[in-house]
């Protein structure tokens, strides 16, 4: 495998290769950067990955480069390693709303960029990452590398650049709502008398154990939820509340906004 490089060293670098640790992913050809020394140092002592002195060795050494910064730091980081990219490289940029052309604007027309929106899950290596190829000639080799990097931490649909707002919303930010879900269902757990840590077990299992029926049986959603609620039962009951306080909609109404935000992000 190729070197990796990544460019910036917060919350997605650590859980990208955090994932891949578990997933038993070879992390010796890893390089990291951070602003600080404190960020990559403490990802070096931590994981056992390569700390770079910054930008300009990242991209010297590695031919995979994650641009694993917020995209207002996109054009300073661009310009400062603009006079060392090859092209041979891949770019692999992460931020919400840069588009490849913007950044191939600032970087020449010659050089590959991925568009890449991967989730926090990757943490456990159940990441779920959705992947844009730009129209670059990529060699089937580079291709198969890019996919098997992202497989190291999860899972990944490759799709047109268009849809990479879409995926922002469906599968980037989705761990919050589902947090913010599994949290709720605790609440609810400890108001009816069970302690707090066996509510989030018994919680968060319900919730990957729903997704898992979801993904491995291809039933359809409706067909489940039917299936769970017998006539005149328990679980009808709490389905006409979630109806009556508008939980789709909510859900809807809220990827909606994470859709548009992500569309119109401020660089
Ligand atoms: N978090 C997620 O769930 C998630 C999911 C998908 C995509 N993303 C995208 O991934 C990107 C990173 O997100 P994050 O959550 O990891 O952000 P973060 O935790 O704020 O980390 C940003 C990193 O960028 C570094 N940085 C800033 N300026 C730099 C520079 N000039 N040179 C090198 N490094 C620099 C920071 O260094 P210091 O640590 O020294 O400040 C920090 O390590 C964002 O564009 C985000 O939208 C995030």
């Amino acid at each position: 495998m190729n070197k990796i490089g990544f460019i910036g060293a917060g919350n997605v670098t650590r859980a990208i290769i955090t994932g891949m640790v578990k997933n038993k992913f070879d992390i010796s050809n890893i390089y990291v950067n951070s602003k600080s020394n404190e960020s990559k140092e403490k990802l070096s002592v931590d994981l056992l990955v390569n700390c770079a002195k910054n930008n300009k060795e990242i991209i010297s050494k590695c031919k995979y480069v994650f641009f694993a910064i917020k995209s207002h730091h996109y054009n300073k980081v661009i310009k400062e390693i603009k006079p060392y990219v090859r092209e041979n490289q891949i770019l692999i940029s992460l931020a919400p709303s840069f588009t490849t052309e913007e950044f191939k604007d600032l970087l020449g027309n010659n050089i590959k960029v991925v568009r890449a929106m991967p989730n926090i899950p990757a943490y456990v290596g159940e990441g779920m990452t959705g992947i844009s190829f730009s129209e670059d000639n990529y060699s089937s080799e580079d291709k198969n590398e890019i996919i098997t990097i992202f497989n190291s931490f999860g899972q990944v649909e490759i799709l047109e650049e268009e849809y990479m707002d879409t995926i922002v919303s469906i599968s980037g930010s989705a761990p919050a709502y589902v947090y913010i879900m599994i949290e709720a269902m605790a609440d609810a757990g400890v108001l009816t008398g069970l302690p707090r840590k066996m509510s989030y077990r018994l919680a968060s299992q319900a919730v990957m154990g729903a997704a898992k029926m979801v993904k491995e049986t291809g039933m359809h959603p409706g067909e489940l939820k039917d299936a769970v609620c017998s006539p005149g039962g328990t679980t009808i009951e709490a389905v006409k509340v979630l109806e009556d306080r508008g939980f789709r909609s909510a859900l809807i109404e809220s990827m909606l906004a994470c859709y548009n935000k992500a569309k119109n992000m401020k660089k």
